[in-house]
């Protein structure tokens, strides 16, 4: 993209301002922003008009779940049901790790951090240890894809090799980068973070199947003959991945999503729940739950809402690639936003100043026609590593990955 287009582009969106400096660069700095603009979605800033405004919520009701009883007793033939579509490949796995893992407060990946005590246990190589035990169980590689962001998928790459991809079949391994969305003022110009760059950052966990196609890897989806992709969150160090039950239940159910769940630990647990939302699949996160959703209860006197997502999700391929032309719904969220002034300062603000876009994996669920909630042990399944101490901790992971042998 030359000078020229990239005033067009930028005209376009009234962003203008980013081209500013643009003769105070060098050639490399040139090059850089001209591509910047070239990869860069600007048509979400014109959704800044009335500031956040949220969709209204549809009719909610209950879903049904697989429980745990009724998984235990089917847990032979689903095992059998999903044991055989991954050894005929039909199952990949896909780890979302474009997240910045602010909580954390690492300036690095946050499958790069180190959870061991005696010895160094990485995030990424817990996850890698759990799916390896369903490529034994199987005796078949399974494909691995891993979202990274632009701010962290070389150090990420990088860190796979040195760590010779803890002995997974690197032929297995593929890497995409998530787009990017620009980052705004509350009036929705897009921030400068130096004279040859914006503010941008991913454009949230919802982007996994359009980078993923943007990067051409939907092509190894098709010649593989994949049907259904796990995706999962970097930070739940006790996952199963590629489960062979929970796929086996996705195809005995004729579900074509199905999604990983816990009971909740009580009503006021920050977890979004399953529900139907106008007959279709949803999710009410936990800050939209209200307290008659908390306290509606079931035919047996059990909470009505009571299955809480740990973002580990199960789609299948050809549903997915019918709803990707839809647009997801675009999230508008109040973030800190560090940037350049107009006096050429660097700017780390300590409050909100801005909007950055997002899509969320819970929209994609409700585009679709099926979904079956499959409960899990918490205890066995469920160690989040959202901050450094307190709950969904480090500490917290620690005590949960001890209680089920694995050594730290
Ligand atoms: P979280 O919402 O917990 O965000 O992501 P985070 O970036 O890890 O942590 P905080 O909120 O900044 O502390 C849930 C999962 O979705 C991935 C994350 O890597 C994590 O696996 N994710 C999130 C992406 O891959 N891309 C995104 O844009 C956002």
């Amino acid at each position: 993209m030359n000078f020229n287009e990239a005033k067009n582009k930028l005209a376009e969106y009234g962003q203008e301002h980013i081209l500013k400096y643009f003769n105070e660069l060098d050639e490399a700095g040139q090059k850089s922003i001209l591509e910047q603009i070239k990869e860069t979605d600007f048509s979400v800033t014109g959704r800044i008009v009335n500031g956040i405004n949220e969709e209204a919520r549809g009719k909610i009701t209950p879903i049904k779940a697989l429980t745990l009883d009724e998984i235990d007793r089917n847990r032979e033939d689903f095992t059998k049901l999903g044991v055989a579509a991954i050894r005929a490949g039909k199952a990949a796995a896909v780890l979302l790790a474009g997240g910045m893992g602010t909580r954390l407060g690492s300036d690095n990946p946050k499958g790069m951090y180190d959870i061991g005590i005696t010895k160094t246990v990485y995030i990424f190589e817990r996850i890698i240890r759990n799916l390896l035990d369903v490529v034994d169980e199987t005796s078949t590689w399974i494909h691995l894809f891993v979202m990274t962001s632009d701010k962290n998928h070389d150090i990420t790459t990088k860190f796979f090799k040195e760590q010779n991809y803890f002995t997974y079949n690197p032929e297995y391994i593929h890497f995409f980068k998530q787009d990017m969305a620009p980052a705004v003022t509350y009036e929705g110009k897009v921030y400068m973070e130096a004279k040859d760059k914006f503010a941008t950052s991913p454009n949230g966990n919802g982007g996994w199947f359009s980078s993923m196609q943007n990067a051409g890897l939907t092509d190894i989806i098709h010649s593989a003959g994949i049907e259904w992709i796990n995706v999962f969150a970097v930070d739940n160090v006790l996952q199963r991945i590629a489960d062979p039950c929970f796929i086996g239940a996705a195809i005995s159910k004729k579900c074509v999503v199905g999604a990983k769940v816990v009971r909740k630990a009580d009503p006021d647990e920050k977890v979004g729940v399953m529900c139907l939302e106008d007959g279709r699949p949803s999710i009410v996160e936990y800050y939209e739950q209200t307290d008659k959703l908390r306290n509606t209860k079931d035919e047996n006197g059990e909470p009505a809402y009571n299955f809480g997502v740990i973002l580990n999700y199960l789609f299948h391929t050809k549903e997915l690639e019918d709803i990707c032309n839809n647009e997801l719904p675009l999230h508008i969220v109040e973030k800190k936003i560090p940037y350049m002034n107009d006096a050429l300062e660097f700017i780390d603000p300590k409050e909100p100043n801005g909007y950055k876009f997002e899509t969320l994996i819970l929209d994609m669920i409700h585009m679709l026609d099926t979904c079956i909630p499959f409960e899990v042990v918490r205890e066995k399944e469920f160690a989040p590593i959202k901050n450094k101490t307190g709950i969904d901790s480090v500490e917290t992971a620690r005590e949960l990955l001890k209680k089920n042998g694995v050594e730290l």
